[in-house]
């Protein structure tokens, strides 16, 4: 049976009809066209459908569409509305992607970080990335991003 869900997701309000048991990841990608959420392992392993529900990062491909009803869903195509930003500007500096499949799973995690922490240590940063998996790059180009933002928030607050 079908129920129709109501949700904002990046500041629009949405409805669309959804099954009891699709997942979140589905619905975004194939009904809402947010398709930068990837399908990668699909059982919580490897972070590449990481979105922002109501600010907390979360996988995707484990969450039924019909918890996210009156939720506030951030996809990467609305972090950069108003263009990168200021971690998707380090990744690209840093080559912190190379296919780019595990790319927008780490920065929304890094982006829930960011928003409660602007300059976090190295070990925060890698405690934060842990549920993400990348099979291209390691992982040192994308702490040497993180590090970067951090240092530049330091700076902006006078650090
Ligand atoms: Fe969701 Fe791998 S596809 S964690
Ligand atoms: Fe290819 Fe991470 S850049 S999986």
């Amino acid at each position: 049976m079908n129920h129709i869900l109501k949700f904002n997701l990046n500041g629009e309000a949405v409805e669309v009809a959804v099954k009891s048991n699709e997942k979140l990841l589905d619905v975004l990608r194939d009904k809402l066209g947010a398709v930068s959420a990837k399908f990668g392992c699909g059982v919580a392993e490897c972070g590449a459908c990481t979105v922002l529900i109501d600010g907390l990062s979360v996988r995707s491909c484990i969450t039924f569409a019909v918890e996210v009803e009156g939720k506030s869903i951030v996809t990467l195509e609305g972090l950069q509305a108003d263009g990168p930003t200021k971690i998707q500007k380090a990744f690209i500096k840093h080559n912190a992607f190379q296919c780019g499949f595990c790319a927008p799973g780490f920065i929304m995690s890094a982006t829930e970080l960011i928003e409660k922490n602007p300059s976090p240590d190295e070990e925060e940063m890698r405690h934060a990335l842990s549920g993400n998996l990348c099979r291209c790059t390691g992982y040192q180009n994308i702490v040497n991003a993180m590090n970067e933002v951090a240092e530049d928030n330091r700076k902006e607050a006078g650090k």
